[in-house]
């Protein structure tokens, strides 16, 4: 994973780089660094940890150009020696490195087999062989191109060169990249919003092409060396979205903003009044004899809820996959199927790897996603927009709601023989939400009581409400650390109720009437053998007793209800045991890797 920023301008560089490697410590944050050009000289700052720490360590010098990285390990622990950039052992190219290079191991062999490498990273064999073709055929693009076809697997480059003060250089195959344009400057970033504080106007770098980035100059080019023209696009990204405002964290603001979400894609998806999707799109979901969605993570979870809303709203069969089962698990396919892929980011690597297989057998594709001109998105035949602004808090919670309200349309207008109205049951689900989130103190006082120093917890439900207890568990285990298992609540008694014992805490989700009754009995066997229940209910199934009781919506939707007391349970469970709720430990928010 990792992200990368690049400035070339008048501006105070560090300050810029820095400022853009904060907003993208989503894609990694173990170690960071710096170069910056400064009276002829490349020097680089960086550290095991996050930008903060290197804020500290940098120097004073100024500078007019630098390069910057946040970094999530693959090759190699982090260490100050592992972190980027990586300079050439002629001192005369340094660089950052996004992606993972396959063929590390056998150009070693090839090219570089007397070298002692400093690091154990990938990226200082991109600079040893970017040096090694400028020695041998002098120009440095000439060399770049070189360097780009003998690489293999995902590389977004930022480059300075020693011997020049005008200009860097980035590269892109497979990992995220954009330009971004300015007034006297220009800047490269992972994504739009590490630049959305200097400019909103960028140009997209595509797989196999490279840039010349001077202060008033970008150039792009084909691996081949032929110029590229681009028109360059602006973003409608709000800058205040990716601030935290008055929030002390971002998955707290993030939790609040569903209600708008839900508001904001009911606007979206609306022509005339009515909901609306492209006539294209639906009768590609009305000629599949089978949906195959395939996602991970919580993007994952809201693909089994997804199941049910197309199963029950269109009679049309579907299958959910872990995006990285499905590559190497390729199931048996219907004549005509449509594959969904649902991601948050559009960037997943395993989603990404499942895509190009379906391409690559002449399938149809639609992406379902919250970044526009993502790679899962550009990549698709269709692409459906969550709409629910920029996700930072590395737990995902908006986009899971708006991942299920999109699903939801879509299922809802593939089939025009739905009669109830969905407009009309979503806006009930909004208000829901928003009374949802001004009761946090109830939840918050549940973790309290429930979760303080506990190992281990399990969440139980019964269909719509298993689906739920899975990205329950996913949340709370990601950002509290408590192992938490979502689980049917009727499989318990098969095996798993053997780990329940004195204050083992149980919660159940119920939200439908036919499986009330059961679930209930479920919650009395754990109680019976000393479990800590807590029931969440829905109203018209809620029973005495019940802690957190939400007002009804349409049977079909329980889970974009359902989630927020949960999503709120992890927050402050997290929060009581005072760990880093936006950036837990190992993770990241948008996996590059496989
Ligand atoms: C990472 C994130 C998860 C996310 C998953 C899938 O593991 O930490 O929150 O659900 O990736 O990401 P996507 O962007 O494809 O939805």
């Amino acid at each position: 994973m990792c992200g990368i920023v690049g400035f070339i301008g008048q501006k105070d560089v560090k300050n810029v780089l820095l400022t853009g490697l904060e907003t993208l410590e989503y894609r990694g944050y173990d170690s960071a660094g710096v170069a910056i050009y400064t009276n002829n000289e490349v020097i680089v700052y960086k550290d095991k940890g996050r930008i903060s720490h290197l804020r500290q360590v940098i120097g004073e010098d100024a500078s007019t150009m630098g390069i910057g990285h946040t970094r999530w390990a693959t090759h190699g622990v982090p260490n100050q020696v592992n972190s980027h950039p990586h300079t050439s052992q002629d001192g005369r190219f340094t660089l950052v490195h996004n992606g993972v290079i396959e063929n590390d191991d056998a150009l070693r062999c090839k090219y570089f087999a007397e070298l002692k490498f400093k690091s154990e990273t990938d990226t200082e064999l991109v600079v040893e062989l970017l040096s090694y073709y400028v020695n041998k055929y002098t120009q440095v693009d000439v060399a770049i191109r070189h360097m780009m076809n003998r690489l293999k697997g995902s590389f977004a480059l930022a480059i300075l060169d020693r011997d020049n003060p005008d200009v860097f250089y980035v590269v892109k195959n497979k990992s995220p990249l954009l330009i971004g344009i300015g007034d006297g400057f220009n800047m490269v970033g992972s994504d739009a919003m590490a630049m959305l504080r200097e400019t909103n106007k960028f140009f997209e770098l595509n797989d196999k092409e490279y840039a010349i980035i001077s202060r008033d100059k970008v150039e792009i080019f084909e691996i081949t060396g032929a110029i590229i023209k681009r028109d360059y696009f602006e973003s409608s990204i709000d800058p205040n979205d990716i601030e935290k405002g008055t929030y002390k964290h971002f998955m707290l603001k993030e939790i609040d903003e569903q209600p708008f979400v839900i508001r904001r894609i009911l606007e979206e998806y609306q022509l005339n009044s009515h909901l609306y999707i492209d006539e294209n799109i639906l009768s590609l979901v009305r000629s599949a004899d089978r949906i195959f969605i395939i996602a991970a993570g919580t993007s994952f979870h809201a693909g089994l809820i997804g199941k049910q809303l197309f199963e029950k709203l269109t009679n049309i069969p579907v299958e959910v996959y872990i995006s990285s089962e499905f590559v190497y698990n390729t199931p048996i396919l219907s004549i005509s199927p449509l594959f969904i892929f649902i991601s948050q980011s559009g960037e997943t690597a395993d989603s990404r790897a499942a895509l190009v297989k379906i391409k690559s057998l002449g399938y149809k594709a639609l992406t379902i996603t919250n970044v526009k001109g993502s790679t899962l998105s550009r990549e698709a035949d269709y692409t459906l927009l969550l709409h629910a602004g920029p996700e930072i808090a590395v737990a995902s919670t908006k986009a899971y709601t708006a991942q299920i309200a999109v699903l939801s349309i879509l299922a809802y207008l593939t089939n025009p023989n739905n009669t109830f109205d969905l407009q009309h049951e979503l806006s009930i689900v909004s208000s829901v939400l928003e009374t949802l989130c001004d009761q946090k103190e109830v939840v918050e006082e549940c973790a309290r009581e429930l979760l303080p120093t506990t190992r281990n917890c399990f969440y139980i439900g019964r269909h719509m409400d298993y689906f739920v207890a899975l990205e329950a568990a996913l949340k709370l285990k990601e950002i509290s650390y408590i192992q938490t298992e979502g689980f049917a609540a009727g499989e318990l008694k098969h095996g798993t109720i053997a780990l329940i014992e004195k204050n083992t805490p149980v919660i159940a989700i119920i939200s439908q009437e036919n499986i009330n009754l059961n679930t209930r009995s479920n919650v009395k066997e754990v109680k019976a053998r000393g479990a800590n229940t807590l029931v969440i209910s829905l109203k018209s199934v809620s029973a005495d007793g019940d802690q957190i009781v939400i007002d009804d919506v349409h049977p079909l939707l329980t889970p974009l209800v359902t989630i927020v007391p949960i999503q709120l349970m992890a927050y402050y469970a997290a929060l009581h045991r005072n760990l880093d709720i936006d950036k837990p430990r190992n993770l990241a928010k948008s996996v590059t890797v496989e």
